[in-house]
């Protein structure tokens, strides 16, 4: 294809092959290699540029999904104050990370100005949990971020240019021949890795990023209506998310880093199937339901019913998931997220559990539970739901009820992230904990 795009606010136009990564272009095409790659998988925040005003690891963003787009990268003069700040503070030390840490920090500073927050340390170990450093280096890292200023003229962030510019009927033609190797792209954060390691053989990607008609967040009269589109970090930030799902918004928050997160979208994380997908058990937890189209009509399926084997669903491959429906909660509803990890951004979770309690008179009247990475696919956990329905909460059912599901719910395996009894011996701790605090038994932490 021909590439044409704002790189270092000069006009670029090359031909590619719309797969390559972003990290390539700049690096061997145009000859831009002050973007660094350290992983190749979006865990070490190295390839971080910018696109349209947002963080992003190169590494994982194909050349297609930047036509027209804004890109700039650590040779820009717009970069400069910030890594003055890097240099005054000693945050500048290996050649790998620092010109990713000095993209991040820009972009999260430039968030900061635009919503008047002022920019502290917890901020600044938020923007660059996902910008790795072995040297141990994070003391002079956060002072030099927190030290740098950006100037006000980059602070308003522009629309994206790839939003709204495909039309949903020629992606569904393209899909009316699609097999089962046939991927769509999405935000690219789970299938570019699955296609540079192997894992996935693709004998198309169809790139469904463009389209507008899976983008939103609308509120109708029985529920919420999310399009497959929406991003962590939009659902992490949506006014009507945070207020009616607030346990979403904080399981979005969760998802990778912030690079991640500006790009991994709620039907990619449907789409991935993975046991170990953290949004699909609170999704489970909230009575979601999924909305799939094409050319013969549009469909809706309970996700349970949506997810049917290890990274298997009912998606026939000439289908898209279009949207994601969640009921508004009854009154009384409280829903827990925890995922257990080896570090807070990045890692695959060991376990996630999601819950969902409505306690009436002291009685819980409904409740919904689920559980990733303790079974070949998400589940809901009917063992506990078995146990608290219409009863009344108390330590022993709290108990009782978390340790049924560990035993009769999930079947868990060893493999590199854990153990399988690791697994069963801390979903029985979480769920717990999570119905002790969920039942008003013992106090939710602040
Ligand atoms: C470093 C790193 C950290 C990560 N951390 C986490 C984490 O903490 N928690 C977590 O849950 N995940 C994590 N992930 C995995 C990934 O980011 C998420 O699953 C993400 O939500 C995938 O969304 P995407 O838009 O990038 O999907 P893509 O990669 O574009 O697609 C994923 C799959 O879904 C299919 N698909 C996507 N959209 C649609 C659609 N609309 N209709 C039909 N099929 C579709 C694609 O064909 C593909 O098979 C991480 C990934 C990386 C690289
Ligand atoms: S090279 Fe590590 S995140 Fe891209
Ligand atoms: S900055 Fe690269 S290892 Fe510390």
């Amino acid at each position: 294809m021909k590439l044409e795009f704002e790189v270092n606010g000069e006009r670029r136009e090359l031909e590619v092959d719309p797969l390559r990564r972003l990290l390539d272009v700049l690096r061997d095409d145009l000859g831009l290699t002050g973007t660094k790659e350290g992983c190749g998988e979006g865990e070490c925040g190295a390839c971080t540029v910018l696109v349209d005003g947002v963080a992003v690891n190169s590494c994982l963003v194909p050349a297609c999904q930047t036509a027209g787009a804004r890109v700039e990268t650590i040779e820009s003069r717009d970069f400069e104050s910030v890594g003055q700040a890097f240099l005054d503070e000693g945050g500048a030390q290996c050649g790998i990370c620092t010109p990713g840490m000095i993209v991040m920090t820009r972009a999260w500073l430039e968030e900061c100005a635009r919503n008047g927050a002022k920019p502290d340390e917890s901020g600044a170990r938020g923007a660059l949990a996902g910008n790795l450093c072995r040297c141990t280096g994070y003391g002079a890292i956060l002072r030099s971020a927190l030290c740098a200023r950006v100037a006000a003229k980059s602070a308003a962030r522009p629309a994206e240019a790839s939003k709204g510019s495909q039309s949903l009927r020629s992606v569904l033609e393209a899909l009316k021949s699609a097999d089962e190797s046939t991927r769509v792209i999405a935000g690219g954060t789970d299938l570019m890795v699955e296609l540079r390691t192997g894992r996935t053989r693709a004998s198309r990607v169809i790139d469904i990023r463009g389209l507008a008609e899976l983008r939103g967040v609308r509120a109708e009269s029985d529920g919420l209506r999310i399009g497959a589109l929406e991003c962590c970090a939009d659902l992490r930030r949506s006014t009507v998310v945070r207020e009616r799902f607030d346990v979403l918004a904080r399981a979005c928050a969760e998802v990778g880093a912030e690079q991640i997160q500006a790009r991994a979208t709620l039907g990619g994380n449907l789409g991935t199937a993975s046991p170990a997908a953290d949004l699909t058990p609170v999704l489970l937890a909230l009575d979601a339901r999924v909305r799939l189209v094409s050319l013969d009509g549009a469909r809706e399926l309970a996700l349970d019913e949506f997810l049917i084997g290890y990274r298997r669903t009912a998606r026939r491959p000439d289908e898209l998931i279009e949207s994601i429906w969640l009921p508004w909660p009854a009154p009384g509803t409280r829903c827990a997220f925890r995922k257990v990890g080896t570090r807070r951004a990045q890692s695959i979770s060991k376990l996630v559990v999601a819950l969902s309690v409505r306690l009436e008179s002291n009685v819980v009247r409904e409740v919904r539970a689920s559980a990733g990475a303790v079974a070949p696919r998400t589940i809901r956990l009917r063992a506990l739901e078995r146990e608290l329905n219409q009863r009344e909460p108390s330590r022993e059912l709290c108990r009782r009820a978390a340790r049924a599901a560990a035993l009769e719910d999930a079947t868990p395996i060893d493999d590199v992230r854990s153990s399988a009894s690791y697994r069963r011996h801390a979903l029985a701790r979480t769920l717990e904990t999570l119905l002790l605090e969920l039942t008003g038994i013992e106090a939710c932490p602040s």
